[in-house]
């Protein structure tokens, strides 16, 4: 008989069909989760599926547009059916809007907050009650040290980070005491698609290279070189792991740490 507390975890990954997510689902497979891999695009995540099932892992799919502010209760309810109510909810699914002030309208800031900040609170609101229920159960956000300080040309994105980083402390002082952990975890720069199309979008208007503007990007990280989507998924791991009392854990130090 499978003892409910010494089984598997049972984990969403959001946005795990490439980059940083896919590197998470990959950690967290080898660390005996049963996962539900979450994205737009319904191939890659059933490439990464197999892959990982070839490896002996326990996945299962669901292709959602995370924008929807029904998506999160309906994965929730998908993961119960398949596998039990989730240990745990990565929500790592993002896109980085850059441009200048001038462009960022209201209908592409109320976009990224969808994506950042709804559904990460949707995840919460669909989970809390299982979870309060077991004293136990983690929401892990995926936030950046855009969620920390200011960044030109990304206004959207740095107020949405923001704002995932305030979510993430109120869940921690409401659902701490249940038991229940929330971490955001603000990396610095990562080599990743996100990062990649920043560097040829710079490159288009013709004042640099996509490797200048790539190099420029890495050099603003206090590490002094770009993150690795694998560095950041070890942390994810690690904190999935070890369950510690914190809350903003910042990546992009000699020494990481958390901030509270
Ligand atoms: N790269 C960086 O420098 C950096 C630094 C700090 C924090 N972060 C954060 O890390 C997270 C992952 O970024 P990444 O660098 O790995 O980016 P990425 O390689 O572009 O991957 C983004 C992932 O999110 C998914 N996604 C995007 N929009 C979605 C939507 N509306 N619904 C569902 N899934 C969606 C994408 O899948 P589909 O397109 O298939 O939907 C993809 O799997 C993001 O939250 C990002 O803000 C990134």
């Amino acid at each position: 008989m499978v003892d409910a507390q010494h089984a598997s975890p049972i984990t969403i990954v959001t946005g795990a069909s490439r980059g940083i997510g896919r590197a998470i689902a990959e950690a967290l497979a080898g660390a005996g989760h049963r996962l539900v891999l979450v994205a737009r695009s319904e191939d890659a995540l059933r490439r990464l599926a197999d892959d990982l099932r070839s490896r002996g892992a326990d996945t299962h799919t669901v292709t959602a547009d995370l924008r929807d502010e029904d998506a999160p209760a309906t994965i929730v309810r998908a993961t119960e059916q398949r596998f039990g109510a989730p240990t745990n909810v990565v929500s790592n699914a993002g896109t980085a809007p850059a441009d200048k002030v001038e462009n960022t309208t209201p209908a592409i800031l109320r976009e990224t907050f969808d994506l950042h900040v709804a559904a990460p609170l949707g995840f919460a609101r669909a989970c809390a009650p299982a979870m309060k229920k077991a004293g136990a159960g983690c929401l892990l956000h995926l936030a950046s040290t855009a969620g920390l300080r200011g960044y030109p040309f990304t206004s959207a994105y740095t107020a949405a980070k923001h704002g995932m980083v305030g979510l993430s402390r109120a869940l921690h002082a409401e659902l701490g005491p249940a038991g229940i952990r929330v971490y955001a975890v603000c990396p610095g720069f990562v080599d990743s698609d996100i990062t990649r199309a920043a560097a040829a979008a710079v490159a288009a208007k013709g004042k640099t290279t996509a490797d200048q503007a790539f190099a420029r990007m890495a050099s603003q990280n206090r590490i002094g070189r770009m993150h690795l989507p694998h560095e950041v998924a070890a942390t994810v791991a690690m904190l999935l792991r070890e369950r510690p009392t914190g809350c903003v854990y910042e990546l992009d130090r000699a020494d990481p740490a958390f901030l509270d």
